[in-house]
């Protein structure tokens, strides 16, 4: 899978963390069909890791700029850290998931950013712009507080 321009959803930080996942989820691509179980399972257990580190930092940052559709949007990211949980389950207790995990992934993924991640962008850029016009106004009110105090 390789990265496109159109997954951007714009918010650098969020676009770097998506690539990242994108960059496991090839590596999970490049050992699936090796048999190696435990390679497997450590790219595995790292794709999950960062996964749900990404969702924390996201939920986050929505939580941050009051974002009014945080909760349902955290209620998929619950819905895919459990189906990814099972699967590591699975594989855990023998079974071969590996093909069908990199298929949910990539497939989710790029939904996900899509559709669901592009939702939030607007209501993050306006509290930004309202966040940096608030700094923007308290360093000018210093600094005409400076020639007329
Ligand atoms: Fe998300």
């Amino acid at each position: 899978m390789e990265w496109n321009e159109s997954y951007n959803i714009g918010i650098e930080v969020i676009d770097h963390q998506h690539r990242q996942i994108l960059d496991y989820i090839n590596t999970l691509e490049q050992v699936k069909n090796t048999g190696k179980r435990d390679k497997i399972k450590e790219i595995q257990d790292d794709l999950i890791d960062y996964t749900q580190s990404h969702f924390s930092f996201e939920e986050n940052l929505l939580q941050q700029v009051n974002y009014q559709y945080l909760p349902p949007h955290r209620g998929i990211h619950e819905l895919f850290v459990k189906r990814l949980n099972d699967y590591r389950l699975r594989f855990e207790q023998g079974e071969s998931i590996e093909k069908d995990l990199y298929r949910l992934l990539s497939k989710w993924l790029i939904n996900h950013i899509q559709h669901d991640d592009q939702d939030y962008v607007d209501a993050v850029r306006d509290n930004m712009l309202s966040y940096l016009r608030t700094q923007e106004k308290k360093k000018g009110k210093g600094w005409f507080a400076r020639f007329f105090s």
